[in-house]
C-alpha cells in the first residue's frame, strides 16, 4: 500500500477525553506527512489530556472545539460534508453512548448525526478492560455497527490505569494502514454505485374498529434481516416495515405503514420519487379487508370508536387490490426489478407462481421458517414467462447470501 491513498485527502479526525488522547497527535502527525489534510474537532473532556495547540501545530488547520464557535456555526455540518474519512480516535465509553443514541451536545456527536454514510466512519474505543466488557459499552457498539460505523477494535495489554486486559487504544501506525485500505475501498465503491432497494416487510393491518383489526402472522422479521445486511453491504436501502412489527433497529432508512391502503400509497410515493432498482417484497399484504360491519339482521353497525361486544357480528370482507401488479406502473424507473416472497401453508404442487409479475420468487413453507433455520427455493422468471426452480437455501444466512447473489446478477443484466 502507497502512500497515494491518503495524498490530497481530507481526514476528520476525532478526539475524545481518554488517557490515550495524545496517541491521536501521533495519527494527526502520520497522516499529514503522508499528504492528507488533517482537521481535529475535540470533545472538551479531551482537551483535558491534549492541548488543541498540538493538533493545530501538526496539522496546519485549525482545530475544532464546540458547536457554538464565532465563525464556525456551522461546523458539524461543513466538516462531514468536507472529510473522505472520519476517524474516531480515540473515543470514549461517553462518546460512544452520545453517537449510538444521537445525542448531538459535543462537536463530535452533533457531527456523527448530519454524517450521511456515504464515506467510511472508523471508530477506535479506548478504555478500561471493565469498561470494555460492560454490556452497555457492547451494545452501544452494536448499533453503531448497525448504522455502518466501523469500530477499529482496542488491543490487549497493560492499561493506563494499571490494570491489564482488553480496551488499549489501537497504535496510530495500525489506525493508518485501516485509513488507507478504506480510502483505497471507497474510490473503488464510489466508481461502481450500488443500486437503490426497497425492501418491504412486515404484515398489513385491516381495522374492523377502532381499536381492533385483522392481521396476519408475519413478524417482518426476514424482510428487516436483508434490509440490514444490504445495508451493511452499502446499498443504498430503504426498509417499509409494519407498525407493528419491532424488527427495525439500526436501519437507517424506515417508513413504517399500518393498513394495506397505507402501505400502497407509501410504497408508490417511493417508487415515483427515488431511482428503486430493486423491491424486496416480503410483506404480507392482506387480501381482504373490511368493508362493513353489521348484525346478523345486516344492519350497518359503525366502525367508529369501539364496537360493543354483546351481539353477534358480521363482517364483510372485500379483496384489496393485488400491489404487486402495480409496482411497475408506479415506478419511475422502468427498469425495476422484483424479488417477492410467497408463503404457502399447504403441500399443493401448483404454487401458482405465474400471477407473480417478479423477476424471482423466493418461495417458503410455513413449516420451514423458524428462529434461524428457514429452508426455501428460489425461482427465476424464464424467457416464456414461466419459473424455472435456480437455488435454494436452509438458513437465514444463506437467503441473505442467496439475495445478495440475485442482486448482483440482476445488476449486470440487461433489461
Ligand atoms: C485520567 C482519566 C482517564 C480517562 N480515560 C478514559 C478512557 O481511556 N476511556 C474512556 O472511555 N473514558 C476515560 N475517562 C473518562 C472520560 O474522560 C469521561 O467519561 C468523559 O466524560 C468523556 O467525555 P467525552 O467522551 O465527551 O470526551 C478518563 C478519565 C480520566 C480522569
Amino acid at each position: 500500500m502507497s502512500e497515494s491513498e491518503t495524498a490530497g485527502k481530507n481526514i476528520l479526525l476525532l478526539v475524545s477525553g481518554s488517557i490515550a488522547a495524545f496517541k491521536a497527535v501521533s495519527l494527526a502527525s502520520f497522516l499529514t506527512k503522508s499528504g492528507a489534510t488533517v482537521r481535529v474537532a475535540m470533545t472538551e473532556a479531551a482537551r483535558e489530556f491534549v492541548g488543541p495547540a498540538s493538533f493545530e501545530g501538526i496539522t496546519g488547520e485549525k482545530t475544532r472545539l464546540h458547536n457554538f464557535e464565532a465563525g464556525s456555526m456551522m461546523a458539524h455540518i461543513e466538516l462531514e460534508r468536507w472529510a473522505d474519512l472520519i476517524v474516531f480516535y480515540p473515543a470514549s465509553a461517553e462518546s460512544i453512548s452520545g453517537l449510538a443514541h444521537g445525542s448531538g451536545s459535543s462537536l463530535p456527536s452533533a457531527l456523527f448525526l448530519a454524517h450521511e454514510f456515504k464515506k467510511p466512519f472508523l471508530l477506535a474505543p479506548a478504555m478500561n478492560q471493565a469498561m470494555w466488557k460492560h454490556p452497555a459499552l457492547k451494545r452501544n457498539l452494536d448499533l453503531l455497527k448497525s448504522y455502518g460505523v466501523e469500530i477499529l477494535p482496542p488491543a490487549s495489554g497493560p492499561l493506563a490505569c494499571g490494570e491489564s486486559g482488553e480496551g488499549r487504544l489501537i497504535e496510530p501506525e495500525d489506525a493508518l494502514r485501516i485509513i488507507r485500505e478504506r480510502l483505497e475501498i471507497s474510490q473503488v465503491k464510489s466508481a461502481v454505485s450500488k443500486p437503490r432497494i426497497l425492501v418491504t416487510a412486515g404484515g398489513t393491518s385491516e381495522p374492523i374498529d377502532e381499536v381492533r383489526h385483522l392481521r396476519n402472522l408475519s413478524s417482518g422479521r426476514t424482510g428487516y434481516a436483508l434490509a440490514l445486511r444490504l445495508q451493511q453491504e452499502g446499498f443504498p436501502v430503504t426498509l417499509l416495515q409494519s407498525e407493528y412489527s419491532f424488527a427495525r433497529e439500526g436501519v437507517r432508512n424506515l417508513i413504517l405503514y399500518s393498513t394495506t391502503r397505507d402501505f400502497a400509497e407509501k410504497i408508490k410515493h417511493e417508487l415515483e420519487t427515488e431511482e428503486v432498482s430493486f423491491v424486496i417484497h416480503s410483506a404480507a399484504v392482506a387480501d381482504y379487508r373490511v368493508a362493513e360491519v353489521t348484525d346478523t339482521s345486516g344492519k350497518p353497525i359503525g366502525s367508529s370508536g369501539k364496537i360493543q361486544t354483546n351481539v353477534p357480528l358480521l363482517l364483510k370482507l372485500v379483496p384489496n387490490p393485488k400491489i404487486i401488479r402495480e409496482l411497475r406502473t408506479w415506478s419511475r424507473n422502468k427498469e425495476l426489478k422484483i424479488i417477492s416472497f410467497k408463503l404457502t401453508a399447504d403441500d399443493s404442487s401448483d404454487l401458482k407462481l405465474e400471477t407473480y409479475d417478479s423477476e424471482w420468487i423466493i418461495h417458503n413453507h410455513l413449516r420451514d421458517v423458524g428462529d434461524e433455520l428457514h429452508r426455501g427455493r428460489i425461482f427465476s422468471r424464464t424467457a416464456d414467462r414461466g419459473y424455472r426452480e435456480t437455488g435454494s437455501f436452509r438458513t437465514k444466512k444463506e437467503l441473505e447470501s442467496a439475495v445478495v447473489s440475485l442482486l448482483s446478477q440482476g445488476s449486470e443484466e440487461k433489461p
